[in-house]
């Protein structure tokens, strides 16, 4: 059984947990692909109405050309579904995200609704997250400066080079990322608390205490993983 095959199952059962008139957040990558696909074929074979904000340049035009309607946090400020992926995923459901470089909003959308499923293939379950480098989007100003602080607590930073342009990868808002790898994640909460202080950091790519539920695809299964939380009010 293929990932890509487990990425797609956890797409198509998400378009299913969407409802009627609810305004969601979608995420981006190739997992969030198969998820806005069958969101469309819902969309058009159901008539399902739901508005959607989407993360990036990627998960905006797929959205379009699916033909689901978009939206703003400007006129929606809570969502009711966040539907999104990971590049890892560990049992108490924190995530490192960023893979694809559209962590910023990603994490706008996250924080800003009242459920985050997250969908993620079976290779990226893990006992401690970690393995994967955490990316950070930094202002172009401010890069050398804070690549030489998440060096001083102990990071390895490296800037993400473009693959078909020459220079660093510039994200949709415009930034830089480092991807940031630490010997071991022992305390990623703090961690996170310590990299969002320095000033020029937009975001990173750590996702504590978010995430409500991740469907994992298992060949060709679906197994969910639950986060009982109070999620914080988000009117206070
Ligand atoms: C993008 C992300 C993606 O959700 C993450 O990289 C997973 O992508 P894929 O589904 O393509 O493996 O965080 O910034």
């Amino acid at each position: 059984m293929s990932f890509e095959r487990e990425k797609e199952l956890v797409g198509r059962r998400a378009a299913q947990l969407v409802e009627d008139g609810q305004v969601i957040g979608v995420g981006s990558g190739t997992t969030v692909s198969y998820f806005i696909k069958y969101l469309g074929q819902r969309c058009r074979n159901e008539g399902l109405k739901i508005l959607a904000v989407p993360s990036s340049y990627q998960s905006y035009f797929e959205l379009i050309k699916s033909g689901v309607t978009l939206t703003t946090l400007d006129e929606y400020n809570i969502l009711d579904l966040t539907i999104d992926g990971a590049d890892e995923a560990d049992e108490d459901l924190n995530l490192i995200k960023g893979g694809g470089g559209a962590l910023t909003q990603e994490k706008i959308i996250a924080t800003y609704t009242k459920n985050l499923i997250i969908l993620i293939d079976s290779s990226k379950l893990v006992k401690k997250i970690g393995g994967f480098p955490v990316p950070v989007e930094v202002l172009p100003k401010a890069f050398s400066p804070v690549y030489k602080k998440i060096e001083l607590l102990g990071g390895k930073p490296e800037v993400r080079m473009a693959k078909r342009k020459l220079g660093p990868v510039i994200t949709d808002n415009g930034n830089f990322i480092l991807d940031c790898k630490f010997e071991e994640l022992n305390d990623p909460e703090t961690l996170n608390m310590k990299i969002k202080m320095l000033p020029g950091v937009v975001e990173t790519g750590l996702f504590i205490g978010l995430a409500d539920k991740i469907l994992v695809g298992k060949g060709e299964t679906v197994i969910e993983k639950i986060k009982q939380r109070a999620r914080p009010d988000l009117n206070r």
